[in-house]
């Protein structure tokens, strides 16, 4: 079988723009579709991200692409620039196209309030599409990730469909989180040059005077994707659909729910840069050490019989921190125990974990913000992970704190109901610990059980054994996106 031409379009691509999951996915993912298969060379994959203010400013070395330093792209009067430039994707030989145009992406953040976000987005698709053309490369597949890259199938069917060159390219969209569906006024579409198109877009949005990104992306994908099996059955449901149910459920032939792989190259105890000590599920004496780290690191007492509940994560309604507030204090108060929290978000949650510092200033860090090593070091040197999610397309935090030996708390929810499994002490089989309702109840029954368990100290160490020994690789799951790619390819 061939190598593929694989073109993959996101908004985030770690380590370069990085707001969560999806960046780490894109990159695991555009590593492994490049790597070396010993059954012969890797595909040809070509990841494209836009080149952010903070990109040029963290001093990482680009190089611009010959002959592709002026490409123009007209929009209904209007032209805009761009020069394409590559950053290689570390421990890979896969490219990053860094699609650099200052006037839309030289800006503080990565996403905007800004008048002209569809533009921005609807830009990178199009840069993507004209960047093919300059190459003359042809890509069997166009995989598209989240609404910021949705509107990519539309353009190819419309824009671009006199050039022949794009005669067999199929595409194929991932949702990552419906909970963004990139929803904008129907005028914008004349901004970004759909103006004609309105055919092709969703006639019940477009009679509310708006177009959906994503939902555009979810009518014209060749092949939509989702990150866990549970994930693409909820989000057919009125319940997690978000609004975009029905229109799923009419496509549910075309649906597959794949779960993320982990980069075990970045997420690895045994050889993380990050942290200063490294340990393996047959030698565990550095996660004693890191625990003694992390919580000197936070000027927290260390107390090696006390659990330490780590949390790492965007502080939105979706992760579920809500149910902390009947629970999480009992315990402080009851419990010789340590909370080691990081994260960033909405103001409430921030001021929330802040106030849970400011009241037990001996058994709770925070950090508010975004810090890389942070994350490494709490999922090394927590006891157990915290993520009460409301509802989880995969999640990659608790498949880390598995590999970590960190058992995770988590909802039976999307991604979490897939990688986690009820630890059962009678059968010592097991990873982790469920709760079904979405109230602080069940989440304070959880970790009362979590409790009692942590307590038969031989029993935990086969529950972090269990989880450090699973295997969520990109060889396990990333060949199920080739066998889907194949699947497009036509018949020859
Ligand atoms: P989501 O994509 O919904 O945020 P995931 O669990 O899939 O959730 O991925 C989250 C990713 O973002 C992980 O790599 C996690 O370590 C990282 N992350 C989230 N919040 C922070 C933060 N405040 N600082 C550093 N890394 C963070
Ligand atoms: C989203 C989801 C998260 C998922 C990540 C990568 O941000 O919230 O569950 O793991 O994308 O697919």
């Amino acid at each position: 079988m061939r190598p593929l031409r694989i073109c993959l379009a996101a908004s985030e691509v770690a380590p370069f723009a990085k707001t969560g999951g999806l960046a780490d996915v894109l990159t695991g993912l555009g590593r492994w579709l490049g790597a070396k298969a010993p059954a012969g060379a890797g595909h040809d994959v070509r990841i494209f991200l836009p080149c952010y203010q903070r990109i040029a400013e963290s001093g990482v070395k680009t190089t611009p692409v010959a002959k592709m330093s002026a490409i123009d792209v007209r929009f209904p009067g209007r032209t805009i620039r761009f020069g394409l430039r590559t950053v290689p994707l570390p421990q890979s030989d896969v490219l990053v196209h860094l699609v650099d145009c200052p006037e839309l992406y030289g800006r503080s953040q990565i996403y905007t309030s800004d008048g002209d976000e569809a533009l921005r987005f609807a830009f990178l698709c199009r840069a993507v599409l004209e960047s093919c053309q300059r190459w003359q490369w042809a890509p069997d597949v166009v995989h598209c990730n989240d609404w910021h890259t949705a509107l990519l199938p539309l353009y190819l069917r419309t824009v671009y469909a006199w050039d022949r060159l794009f005669a067999a390219t199929r595409t194929v969209l991932t949702i990552h989180n419906i909970g963004y569906q990139g929803v904008f006024p129907d005028a914008q579409l004349d901004v970004i040059g759909l103006g004609d198109q309105r055919a092709h877009l969703h006639h019940g949005d477009l009679r509310e005077g708006r177009f959906s990104c994503l939902k555009t992306g979810v009518l014209h994908a060749n092949k939509l994707t989702t990150v866990s099996r549970t994930y693409a059955k909820e989000i057919q449901t009125a319940e997690l659909g978000m609004g975009m149910d029905e229109l799923l459920r009419t496509r549910s032939q075309d649906l597959v729910g794949i779960v993320n792989g982990v980069d075990y190259g970045t997420w690895d105890p045994a050889t993380d840069p990050l942290i200063p000590h490294h340990f393996t599920a047959e030698d565990l004496a550095g996660k004693a050490k890191m625990k003694a780290a992390l919580l000197q690191r936070l000027s927290l007492p260390h107390d090696p019989r006390a659990p330490v509940f780590g949390v790492v994560s965007r502080l939105t309604a979706q992760k579920g921190f809500e149910l902390f507030a009947d629970s999480i204090p009992i315990f402080l108060q009851r419990e010789d125990m340590r909370l080691c929290v990081l994260g960033s978000g909405e103001t409430k949650h921030e001021q929330y974990f802040q106030w849970l510092r400011d009241t037990w200033p001996k058994k709770v860090g925070l950090y508010k913000g975004f810090h890389d090593e942070l994350a490494h070091w709490i999922e090394a040197g927590s006891d157990l992970f915290l993520m009460p999610s409301r509802f989880e397309p995969c999640g990659l935090n608790q498949m880390y704190s598995l590999r970590y030996g960190t058992p995770p708390i988590v909802r039976r929810t999307g991604g979490l109901a897939d990688t986690v499994e009820p630890w059962d002490p009678a059968t010592r089989q097991g990873t982790g610990f469920l709760f079904d309702e979405f109230s602080s109840h069940a989440l304070a029954g959880t970790v009362d059980w979590a409790l009692r368990n942590w307590r038969d100290q031989r029993g935990w160490r086969q529950l972090v054994q269990n989880g450090m020994r699973r295997d969520f690789s990109w060889d396990r799951q990333g060949p199920e996106y080739v066998a889907l790619y194949r699947s497009l390819l036509p018949a020859s």
